[in-house]
């Protein structure tokens, strides 16, 4: 099967934990894509009715155009579930986020979740952290020195990303320091910790203890992963 249909076998399946009156948040990315467009069409032609939160303005831009109504966070108690993508995943469920930019609304709404369901395709499953390499999402200000301090922190070296000559500005009017640690993150926590430490250091892409359940599509069919497995 293509990496195609297998993001759209996940995405679909994750609807799967939406039911009517839920508040929902609807992440970022090319899997979560087909979540948003089946919710949309679940909304619009068999009367679904829930609120979504979402966590980028691309994905509010979709949400819109597929008829799902959308809330600010601000305005809502707890989600009931957060549905979203994610770089990669290790067997304790920590994940790598951020190849989209969307990093920081996505751990805001992941916090403010009562589940976090993510929809993967087997590439996504490794062993240890870190070969995708981790976003850090810093401020424009002082943005080398910062840079500078993540690799020393990380003993690696990073990049800011970039926008084909330009770089990259997230939603919020920040960048984003891709940094190159290879898969040896072996303790998420305490990298996500000593980041965070950094002044210019806005959020980083470790998301530790929040995943609930991997939604993951093989060739062999979607098998659901949940943390109690
Ligand atoms: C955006 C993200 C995405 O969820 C992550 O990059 C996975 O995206 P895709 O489903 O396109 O591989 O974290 O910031």
């Amino acid at each position: 099967m293509d990496v195609e249909s297998l993001k759209q076998e996940a995405g679909v399946a994750a609807c799967a934990y939406v039911n009517d009156g839920m508040n929902v948040g609807l992440g970022t990315g090319s899997t979560v894509k087909y979540t948003i467009i089946e919710l949309g069409r679940r909304v619009t032609e068999e009367g679904l009715s829930i609120v979504g939160v979402p966590t980028s303005l691309a994905t509010e831009e979709l949400a819109r155009s597929v008829g799902i109504p959308l809330a600010e966070l601000d305005t809502l108690n707890m989600l009931d579930v957060v549905i979203d993508g994610t770089d990669e995943f290790d067997p304790q469920f920590n994940l790598i986020k951020g190849g989209g930019a969307a990093l920081l609304r996505e751990k805001i709404v992941a916090q403010a979740s009562k589940k976090m369901v993510v929809v993967a395709d087997a590439r996504k499953q490794v062993e240890h952290l870190g070969a995708f390499p981790l976003p850090v999402e810093i401020t424009c200000f002082s943005w080398a020195t910062t840079k500078r301090s993540i690799e020393k922190v990380l003993n690696c070296l990073t990049s800011r990303r970039m926008n084909g000559d330009e770089p990259l500005k997230t939603d919020n009017g920040n960048f984003i320091i891709d940094a190159q640690t290879g898969p040896n993150i072996h303790d998420p926590a305490e990298t996500e910790r000593q980041l965070l430490a950094l002044a210019g250091v806005v959020q980083v892409g470790l998301f530790n203890g929040m995943c609930d359940v991997v939604i993951l599509a093989r060739d062999d069919g979607v098998e659901i992963l949940t943390k109690e497995d």
